[in-house]
C-alpha cells in the first residue's frame, strides 16, 4: 500500500494534506524519514509508522462477504428493522464499512461490505459492467427461449413513466421454475421488475455471485467472513484497480 493512501485512509487528512506532511519530513517508517508519498509500505511496517513523532494508527481497508438473510435491511443502522449493521462485530463498527450496492429486504445472498470506496464504486457503477448473478424461483409457466432472447437483446421495461431499455442480460433456465439471471447494471428492483414484465412473480431471489466472487454452496444465511487477499486482488483486477499480470511482469 502507498504511504500517502495508508495515512489518508486512516484519518490523517486528505491525500493532498497527507502528501504535504510527508514532503515536510514529518513521516517516518521504521525510524527513517520518508519523503516519497508513493513509498510502498508492506504489512510488517504498518506498526512502525510515525507522524510528527507519534506512532500512527494505520487502518487498512476491510473487505467482508455477508450472506444476507431474508428480512434484513441493507443498511448499517435502522431504528425499527433488522439490518446488516447488526451482523458486524463490534471491533469493526468504527471502520466506516458500508454495503456494496443494495439487496432488497427479501433478497438473500452475497453482499460485500467494505470501506474501500473506489472498489465499491467500480463494482456497482454500470460503467464498469460487473456481472451480478441472481438465482430466482418464480410463479407461473416455465420461461422459454423467447425470454432468453429478449434478455440477450436488452429488455425494455415499461413499468415506469418512461420506457427503460436495460443492458443485455443472460437468462439460464433451470428445472422447476428456477433460473439464473446475470445482470451488469443495478437498477432498483431490476430482477423483480424483469420477472414482473414476464408475468412471472418472483418467489425467492438470491444473489449468488458478484464479479469474481461466488457464494459458497454451503454458506449459511447470516454468515460473515473477511475476503482472502487473493479474492480482493481478483476483484481489484476485474475492476482495473490493479493491472493484469503480463508475461513481461512474470519474467521480472
Ligand atoms: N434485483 C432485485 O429486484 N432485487 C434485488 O435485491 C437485487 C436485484
Amino acid at each position: 500500500m502507498r504511504l500517502d493512501k495508508a495515512l489518508a485512509s486512516s484519518g490523517y487528512g486528505t491525500r493532498t494534506e497527507v502528501k504535504a506532511l510527508i514532503s515536510k519530513g514529518l513521516v517516518s517508517v521504521a525510524g527513517t524519514v520518508v519523503k516519497d508519498p508513493g513509498y510502498k509500505i508492506n504489512d510488517d511496517q504498518l506498526d512502525l509508522i510515525t507522524v510528527a513523532g507519534e506512532s500512527a494508527q494505520i487502518k487498512e481497508n476491510i473487505y467482508l462477504v455477508f450472506n444476507k438473510p431474508d428480512g434484513v435491511l441493507t443498511a448499517m443502522e435502522d431504528k425499527r428493522l433488522p439490518h446488516v449493521g447488526q451482523f458486524i462485530p463490534a471491533n469493526l463498527k468504527n471502520r466506516k464499512i458500508s454495503p456494496v450496492g443494495r439487496l432488497d429486504f427479501h433478497t438473500t445472498g452475497l453482499l460485500i461490505l467494505t470501506n474501500d470506496g473506489e472498489l465499491s464504486h467500480r463494482l456497482t457503477s454500470p460503467n464498469y459492467g460487473i456481472s451480478k448473478v441472481y438465482e430466482v424461483t418464480y410463479e407461473g409457466e416455465s420461461l422459454s427461449g423467447m425470454q432468453k432472447e429478449e434478455a440477450a437483446k436488452g429488455i425494455t421495461l415499461t413499468d415506469m413513466d418512461k420506457p427503460v431499455k436495460l443492458h443485455p442480460s443472460v437468462l439460464d433456465i433451470k428445472e422447476g421454475n428456477r433460473a439464473l439471471l446475470t445482470l451488469t447494471e443495478g437498477k432498483t428492483h431490476e430482477v423483480r421488475r424483469i420477472f414482473a414484465h414476464w408475468e412471472r412473480p418472483v418467489i425467492t431471489l438470491k444473489r449468488v455471485s458478484l464479479g469474481t466472487l461466488t457464494l459458497e454452496e454451503d454458506s449459511l444465511e447470516g454468515s460473515l467472513r473477511e475476503l482472502t487477499s487473493s479474492e480482493v486482488e481478483d476483484l481489484k483486477r476485474l475492476t482495473g484497480l490493479i493491472k493484469e499480470q503480463t508475461q513481461e511482469d512474470d519474467k521480472q
